[in-house]
């Protein structure tokens, strides 16, 4: 049976400062369709303000967003922020694969505990909203061959993807359980504007403007699949609307890159030379490929619209153009940051 395509007008965005929450936040407003958004967002590292910037600045987008800062995880904030909301989309999380191996406290606080607060606050509103999880390819773990499907084992191998994993079941608990109607959706690696610079694309263009080795880790022939941010959004928005309650669906990108091929293409734009790439000591538990089918979401008349040549130029000018927005956030911890993660690394790298 078909799902009817429902209508959204007041949205409840948590981590909507974020980089995919803010694109799905700057999408929704710029359809001018008189949908209204609050954003929740604690502003951690990883949020940020400017991420909003083209929203506050436009007074009609503006006129229609309040910002909320906040943590998920504090029922009194959020129980009368979700009662006045007609649906709820959690981009909330700590998203670091690296971070979580240094220090997972704070994934299973926002990812576990988190949602949990979320859901309680959905199963309390008189009018209960719809709520969409978003969460990630990686909960399949790492995918010898062919392409996970929605109904595969979960095996996560990262504290980050356990932590999602959690937070994803808690989800389905609570749609068996107490009737919430709830779906999840799972997306493939993303890349694209606003892009914090601890991932690879990003930090690799930002470590090659300035000519700063670029820290690959082991042989570099893990692949990954990418997904354009706008299109990871526009996935999600086909969930919230048209998914079936209760229901998971991959948000898959359809472009599966070894990442030593994708370095060798963001040098490539950047005019900048192999040399600088370093072959650093691997992530532990490394997830050597992921890989999903997509089709499922496809039935909801949803497929990925940006070609990766193209999405890596936006990308690579986007950073060439916003240097401030970068820079400003490369200050502060990160270097502090960088030489816990890389220092040693880099010192003994070949
Ligand atoms: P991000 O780190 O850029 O943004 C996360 C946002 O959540 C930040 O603004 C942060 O301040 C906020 N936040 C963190 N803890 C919070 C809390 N306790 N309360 C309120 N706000 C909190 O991450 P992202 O890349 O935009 O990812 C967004 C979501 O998408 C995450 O749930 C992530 O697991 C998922 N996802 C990301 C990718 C990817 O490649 N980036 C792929 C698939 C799924
Ligand atoms: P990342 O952007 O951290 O995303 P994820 O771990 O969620 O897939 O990493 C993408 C790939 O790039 C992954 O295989 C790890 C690798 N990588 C490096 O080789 N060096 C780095 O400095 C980083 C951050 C990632």
């Amino acid at each position: 049976m078909t799902e009817p395509v429902r209508a959204y007008r007041r949205l409840l965005v948590t981590g909507g400062a974020g980089f995919i929450g803010s694109c799905y936040v700057r999408d929704v407003l710029g359809r001018r369709d008189g949908t209204e958004i609050t954003v929740l967002d604690k502003l951690t590292y990883a949020g940020n303000e400017a991420n909003l910037a083209p929203m506050t600045s436009d007074p009609e987008q503006a006129a229609r967003m309040t910002v909320v800062i906040g943590d998920i995880a504090d029922a009194d904030l959020v129980g009368p922020l979700i009662g006045a909301a007609d649906a709820v989309v959690n981009f909330a999380a700590e998203s670091h694969v690296d971070r979580s191996i240094l220090d997972p406290e704070a994934f299973l606080r926002t990812g576990v505990i988190g949602v949990h607060v979320l859901l309680e606050a959905c199963r309390a509103a008189p009018a209960r909203p719809r709520f969409l999880q978003v969460s990630t390819d990686e909960v399949y773990g790492s995918i010898d061959q062919g392409h996970a499907r929605e109904d595969d084992r979960l095996e996560p191998r990262s504290p980050y993807a356990a932590a999602k994993a959690a937070g994803e079941l808690l989800v389905r608990s609570y749609v068996v359980t107490h009737g919430l109607d709830a779906v999840v959706t799972r997306g493939s690696n993303t890349y694209g504007p606003f892009h914090h610079p601890e991932k690879l694309i990003p930090l690799f263009i930002t470590n090659a403007i300035d000519d700063r080795p670029l820290p690959m880790y082991g042989d570099g022939l893990q692949r990954r699949d990418w997904l354009y941010v706008s299109d990871h959004a526009a996935g999600i928005d086909a969930v919230l609307r048209g998914g079936a309650t209760g229901e998971t669906y991959n948000i898959a990108g359809g472009v599966e890159m070894a990442n030593r091929d994708t370095i060798a293409l963001l040098l490539e734009r950047l005019g900048k030379p192999w040399s600088l790439v370093r072959q650093v000591e691997d992530r532990p538990g490394h997830d050597r490929r992921y890989a999903m089918d997509g089709s499922k979401l496809a039935a909801l008349g949803w497929l990925p619209t940006m070609d990766f040549a193209t999405g890596l130029d936006a990308t690579v000018d986007w950073y060439l153009e916003n240097e401030a927005w970068w820079r400003a956030v490369r200050s502060g911890d990160w270097d502090a940051y960088y030489e816990r993660q890389y220092g040693s690394r880099l010192r003994t790298a070949t």
